[in-house]
Parts: structure tokens; sequence; C-alpha cells
């Protein structure tokens, strides 16, 4: 039974709600930790299409329980949005949704502040999804902020008032719109108190009722290792811990009760919003991996920057997550390419540097050392087995296994369940248990 970390080892969008939506079976329940609806995560099979912002990818598995996780910020109107929309679809959520009363609210004035400091940092934006998540971060660490709990607090009042006190000057000073006063908040918050009465729950304390009983869970991670607070490219960072630590303190569980992290790495990279990416590609090879990669955010549309895979930014990630297995994705984009380059190294001024710099003006220096290897030339989507894969492409994972230094378990072959390889190793043995079978069985449509 294992307690298992899924994490974006890039810059988001590594194709982490394709890989938890696959694995599910093979847990009892799937919690979100960090992030909010900043996160768009993408989830396909046969001819039906997903794409999730706030409830975790294992939703659409009716014996799954799925938990928003005290680490996480939300804004309760796309809440109630997402679950509209899943419930017309079908899934039948109640009983099985747990949202915790210790995340934090987004309120209208977080996304307010949120696009009128980006607008005012001009050309230097950080480049957000606008949801307010940061000022809703920050409000934590400043102690002034809202939990879900507080929605139906006697003190809401005075809560709302203090808040208001806090970002009205920021937000006079921006220009932006003049926010709610407190009267329309207290009611707006307590219609959303109503609304989400039947989710709220002490979460952390029904995990570990959950672990007492034996039941396993799958922490799915948001954003990107890149962008992780603390680890990341900061400032260009979301406002979370997106890397492994994250997932004990957004849930409440320790870290003695996680098996391991399943690291999602796509086979080249993408990053949206600003900030360095060193093997950012403005040719026509960065232009076909965004046509083929279909490379533009679930979230907010916007065209998606595209490059080479950067191994030295992915070993970074595997350090830091402790990542014992990966999930490779979207290898079938780079089928039509004559020629893959791989980044192994960062040259600064002469020297070769072995991990990624702190600092930015450093990382926006450095010049990538880049090993080639020759295009397959060849379909590769919906391939089943490993051995099935043109030698080029067996070749450029192995190559990856060594300098990202773990094994490959998973190799994504497209955007269905379906389209996926299960290497038959140890680690994905050891990821899912005595339930790889039903995972199989999953994939194949059963
Ligand atoms: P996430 O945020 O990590 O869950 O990733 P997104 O869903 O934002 O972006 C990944 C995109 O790639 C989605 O459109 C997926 O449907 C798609 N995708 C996932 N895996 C594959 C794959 O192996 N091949 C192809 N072609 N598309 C994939
Ligand atoms: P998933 O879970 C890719 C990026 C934004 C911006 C920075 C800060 O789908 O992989 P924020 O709104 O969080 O304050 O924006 O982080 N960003 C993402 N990029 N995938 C995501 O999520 C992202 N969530 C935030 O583009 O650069
Ligand atoms: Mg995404």
């Amino acid at each position: 039974m294992a307690n298992t970390i899924v994490l974006g080892m890039q810059w988001g969008d590594e194709g982490k709600g394709k890989i938890v939506d696959l694995i599910c079976p093979a847990f009892d329940a799937v919690a979100r930790f960090q992030g909010g609806h900043n996160a768009g995560h993408t989830v396909k099979f046969a001819d039906r299409h997903f794409a999730l912002h706030l409830l975790p990818s294992g939703i659409l598995h009716p014996g799954v329980t799925c938990i928003l996780g005290n680490g996480m910020v939300i804004y309760p109107e796309a809440f109630l949005k997402e679950l509209e929309e899943v419930t017309a679809a079908g899934v039948a959520a109640e009983g099985r949704l747990w949202l915790s009363d210790r995340a934090q609210v987004i309120l209208p004035v977080h996304v307010a502040l949120d696009g009128a400091r980006e607008q005012a940092l001009g050309k230097q934006k950080i480049g957000t999804t606008i949801r307010g998540i940061g000022p809703s971060y920050e409000g934590k660490a400043a102690r002034y902020g809202l939990r879900l709990g507080d929605l139906q607090a006697d003190d809401l009042e005075a809560k709302l008032e203090r808040l208001l006190a806090w970002l009205s000057p920021e937000l006079a000073a921006l220009e932006a719109d003049p926010p709610p006063t407190v009267a329309e908040l207290v009611t707006l918050c307590r219609g959303w108190a109503e609304r989400l009465k039947p989710y709220l729950q002490e979460t952390s304390g029904r995990i570990h009722d959950l672990l007492d009983d034996g039941r396993s869970i799958l922490f799915e991670g948001a954003q990107g290792a890149l962008l992780d607070i603390d680890h990341g490219t900061y400032p260009y960072v979301t406002s979370s811990n997106a890397t492994a630590g994250g997932a004990c303190t957004g849930t409440g569980v320790p870290p003695t009760q996680i098996s391991g992290a399943l690291g999602v790495l796509k086979a080249y990279t993408t990053r949206v919003g600003g900030g360095p990416f060193v093997t950012e590609l403005h040719d026509d090879t960065g232009e076909h991996l965004r046509r083929r990669g279909n490379e533009f955010g679930t979230t907010t549309g916007r065209p998606r920057r595209c490059g080479w895979l950067d191994a030295v930014a992915a070993r970074h990630s595997r350090r830091l997550n402790g990542i014992g297995t990966i999930a490779l994705t979207k290898l079938d984009v780079l089928d039509e390419l004559d020629e893959i380059q791989m980044c192994v190294g960062y040259r600064y001024r002469g020297e070769r540097l072995r991990h990624m710099p702190t600092r930015l003006d450093i990382l926006s220096e450095v010049e990538p050392e880049y090993r080639s290897f020759p295009g397959w030339k060849t379909p590769t989507v919906g391939i089943l087995d490993v051995a099935d894969l043109p030698a080029a492409a067996r070749d450029y994972i192995a190559a990856l296994e060594q300098e990202v230094g773990a094994p490959v378990g998973l190799v994504s072959t497209g955007p269905r369940r379906e389209e996926t390889i299960l290497i038959d190793r140890p680690e994905v043995h050891g990821l899912l248990g005595d339930r790889t079978a039903d995972v199989l069985r999953h994939r194949d449509g059963g």
C-alpha cells in the first residue's frame, strides 16, 4: 500500500492530470495540497475531455475520495462552478469530496490586486494567471487571511474589516476599482458558507483516519518544482511549495507516512509567463513543439514558451523531491523531428556549472550545453510496450535516465489514458502496489 506524491518536475503542465487519472485505481484517495485554480489539469479518455482546476484528477473515479487540502487557496466561486460542470457530466461528488476548513479563501479583492499589480509591473510582470493566488497566500503569511472555516464564523465581519484595511490602500494606490464594502463581502461569504457546507471538513484528521484504516493516498501536485516559491526561479514562481514537502504541510500528513514521489517530466520543456528559460527555442522547432504539443494554457489559453529538455533543471527537481520514478510525457511530440537536443550542462562565463544557480542574473546568462540525438521519425502514439518503441527513442530515454538520475517507469505517447506505457520494473510495482493490474485494466478501458 503506497502513499505517493505526483509532482511536476519542470514549470508546470507536464501532464500531471493525465498521470494522476491513470494511476488512480491503485489508490483510495487523491489529495491536492497547494495552489488553487491557477492549475489546469487535463484528463482525456475515449471521447471525453475534462479540464480540472481545483478538483483533484481522481474526481472521475467513483470510488475515490477527493481532498482539497489545507495548503490550498480556494476561490469558492470557481470550486462551485467546477463542481457544477462535473456534476452535469454525470460525476457524483457528494460524500467523497472534502474541502479543508483550513484552506485560505480567495476573495474578488485578491483577484483585483493580482491584476493591478501585474499591470503596474509592465515589462517586469510575473505573468501570473491573475486568479488572486499570490495575494491570498500573502494574507495567510501576514496572518490577516480568511480561512474557509471562517466563512461560518461569528466574527466574520471583523475579519473582513481587517482584511480590507490591509488591501484597500494598495488597491487605491494602483488605481484599481474600489473594493466591495464589508457588508457586501459578508453577504457573499455567508452565501458561500451555505453552499460549501456539504464539503467543508477538518480534512487532516479525516486523512489520518484513512491512513489508520490502511487506505492509500495519492498526493496530486500542481504547478512544478521550478515554480516552487523556495526552490524555483524566484520571483518568477507561484506562491506555494510545489515540491514534495508541500504535500506534508499542505495536508497534515507527516513525511514518515509518504512512500515516495513520482516525477512527471515532459520530453521537452514549456513555461508560461515570465522568467529565465535556458533551453527556450525562438525558432521553427519551438513553433513545431507548440503546435504539435498543443502548448496553449489549460487555464488562461496563453501560448506556452517551448524548448528542449533541460536535464540540469530536471536533476535539480529529482533531488529536491526525492523522485524515485519518472513518468515521461509527450514523447510523441518529438516523433517528427530530425534531431533532438537535451541540455546536459550549463556554461557561465567559461565555467561549467554543476547545479542550477540561485541568482537569476546568472541563470539568464548561462549557455546550454547540448547533447544531440537522432530523431526516430516514426509515430509512437499508442505504443503499449516499451520494447516496441523505436531504438532511437529508447536511447533518448536511457540518456535522460542517466542525466536526471532516476528510472522512467511510465511513458506517455498521447493525451489519453490508453496512450501510456507502463514499464515492468520494480519501481512501478512499488508505486502501484498490488493494484498494478487495476491500473492496466483501467488504461485499456476496463
Ligand atoms: P498538467 O497541468 O501537468 O496536468 O498538464 P496540462 O493538462 O496543463 O497540459 C498537458 C497537455 O498535454 C494536456 O493538453 C494533455 O491532454 C496533453 N498530454 C498529456 N500527455 C500527453 C502525451 O503524452 N502526448 C500528447 N500529445 N499530449 C499529452
Ligand atoms: P499546472 O498545475 C504552468 C505560473 C504562471 C506564472 C507563475 C505565477 O497546470 O501545471 P500564479 O497565478 O500562480 O501566481 O502565477 O506561475 N503558473 C503555472 N504555469 N502550469 C501551472 O499549473 C501554473 N500555475 C501557475 O504562469 O508564471
Ligand atoms: Mg496545466
